[in-house]
C-alpha cells in the first residue's frame, strides 16, 4: 500500500541481500522511520517490543529472524537456539509458531553450509505468500461489500474495524482492510469506523494513518462508540483480523473484540473475521479455554504517548500512582457470534466442519 504515494511493505529484505528492514510502528503515527535488522537478537526484540506487530508480520518476522541466525551460526544447536529464542517473544499468535516451523522444517536436513540460502528463501516465499493470501482475501470480501453497496444505490458502506489487521500488520493488503482498501479502488464509496484500541492505540495510530495515506474514508471513534453506531444503523459491517482461529471457530483477536461481536450480534450487523490459513490451530479444540492471552505492561495502561501542540512526542500518566491495572492483550470471540471467515479460499462458516473442508492440509500440520 502506499506512504506519501509510494508503495511499501511493512517488511523486506534490504538491498544489502541480508538486513532484514522494517517500518517501525512504535513511532507512528508521528514519525516514519526505517528499522534495520542484522541478528536474531534484533528480530526478537522487534517483535517483543512491536516494533513489529500483528499475527502475519510477526511470523514473516520470526522467519527473516531464523535466517538471520542462520547467517551466524548454522549448526543444528544453533536452529533450535534461533528456534526458542523467538517463539518466546509473544504467545498469543499463531504464525508465529507457523513460520518458524516452516523454516526450521526446511533447514533441518540441510547440510550447514546450504541453510543460510534456504531460510532467506522461505523467509521471502513466506513474504510473498503473505501478500498473494491477503489479495485472496480481498476478493473473497469485496463480493459481501458489493452485495451491501448494491442494496445502498449511491450510499456508503460503512465498516467498522479493531485495533490494526492493515498492511501494517501482514506483509501488505492487511487482512480486514484488505477488501476494504479493493473495494475503495474499484470506486465502490467505503468509510471506515476505526476503534481506538487501548491501551495502544493501534486503530488510531496505525489504521488511521495507513487508510489515510491510501486515501479511505475514515472516522477514529473512542472503542465504547461501537454499540451506539450500530444501534442507530451506522454500521454495516465489522470486519476484524485475529491472531488465532481455534478448530471451532473461536477467533481470538485484540482486546475489546468480544464486546464489538456482542453488539454487532445484538443489531443484527454481520460480523465478520478475515484471515489468512496460517493464523488457524487446528491444535485448539476450545478457543475460548485454550488460546494463551497475553498480559502486557501495566504503563500500556497507565501512560499514553503523543505528540504535543509543540511537536514534542511525550508521554504522560493517566492513572493514579498506585493503582493496579489489568493489561490483557487479547480476547476470544465464540463462534457463534462470528457470521463468517474472510479466507483465501473462500467464506468460510466459524466451525470446524468448514474449516476442516477448506483446509485440509492444516489439520495435518497440527497433528505433526
Ligand atoms: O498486539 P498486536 O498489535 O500485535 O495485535 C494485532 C491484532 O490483534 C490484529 O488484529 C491481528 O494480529 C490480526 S493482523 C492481520
Amino acid at each position: 500500500m502506499k506512504v506519501d504515494g509510494k508503495h511499501f511493505c511493512s517488511i523486506w529484505r534490504d538491498a544489502d541481500g541480508w538486513s532484514v528492514g522494517a517500518i517501525d510502528q512504535r513511532r507512528l503515527p508521528h514519525e516514519f522511520v526505517i528499522a534495520r535488522l542484522t541478528n536474531v537478537a534484533e528480530a526478537a526484540e522487534a517483535i517483543r517490543s512491536m516494533l513489529v506487530r500483528g499475527a502475519p508480520l510477526i511470523g514473516a518476522t520470526a522467519a527473516y529472524g531464523m535466517a538471520l541466525a542462520m547467517r551466524d551460526d548454522s549448526s543444528d544447536a544453533a536452529i533450535d537456539r534461533a528456534y526458542e529464542t523467538l517463539i518466546a517473544t509473544r504467545p498469543t499468535a499463531i504464525n508465529l509458531k507457523w513460520a518458524l516451523e516452516e523454516v526450521r522444517r526446511v533447514l533441518r536436513p540441510l547440510p550447514p553450509s546450504a541453510r543460510t540460502a534456504a531460510a532467506y528463501a522461505r523467509a521471502d516465499d513466506i513474504a510473498e505468500e503473505d501478500v498473494a493470501i491477503n489479495r485472496g482475501i480481498a476478493g473473497n470480501g469485496l463480493a459481501l461489500i458489493e452485495m451491501i453497496a448494491a442494496k445502498k444505490p449511491g450510499g456508503t458502506v460503512n465498516v467498522l474495524t479493531h485495533c490494526n489487521a492493515g498492511w501494517l500488520a501482514t506483509v501488505d493488503w492487511g487482512t480486514a482492510t484488505a477488501p476494504i482498501y479493493l473495494a475503495h479502488d474499484r470506486g465502490i464509496h467505503v468509510h471506515v469506523w476505526v476503534d481506538e484500541t487501548r491501551p495502544r492505540n493501534q486503530g488510531a495510530s496505525l489504521t488511521a494513518w495507513e487508510l489515510g495515506h491510501h486515501g479511505v474514508p475514515h472516522t477514529v471513534i473512542p472503542d465504547n462508540t461501537g454499540g451506539h453506531l450500530m444501534q442507530h444503523g451506522k454500521v454495516d459491517l465489522v470486519i476484524v483480523g485475529t491472531d488465532r482461529v481455534a478448530a471451532n471457530g473461536d477467533v481470538c483477536n485484540k482486546i475489546g473484540t468480544y464486546l464489538k461481536a456482542l453488539a454487532a450480534h445484538d443489531n443484527g450487523v454481520p460480523f465478520y473475521v478475515a484471515l489468512p490459513s496460517p493464523t488457524i490451530d487446528f491444535s485448539v479444540a476450545d478457543g475460548v479455554n485454550q488460546i494463551p492471552i497475553e498480559q502486557r505492561g501495566a504503563e500500556e495502561v497507565t501512560d499514553m504517548t503523543g505528540r504535543t501542540r509543540d511537536g514534542r512526542i511525550e508521554t504522560v500518566r493517566i492513572v493514579p500512582e498506585g493503582s493496579p491495572v489489568a493489561n490483557y492483550a487479547f480476547d476470544v470471540t465464540p463462534a457463534r457470534l462470528v457470521t463468517g471467515l474472510i479466507t483465501e479460499r473462500g467464506v468460510l462458516k466459524a466451525d470446524r466442519a468448514s474449516l476442516s473442508a477448506a483446509f485440509p492440509e492444516r489439520i495435518a500440520a497440527a497433528a505433526e
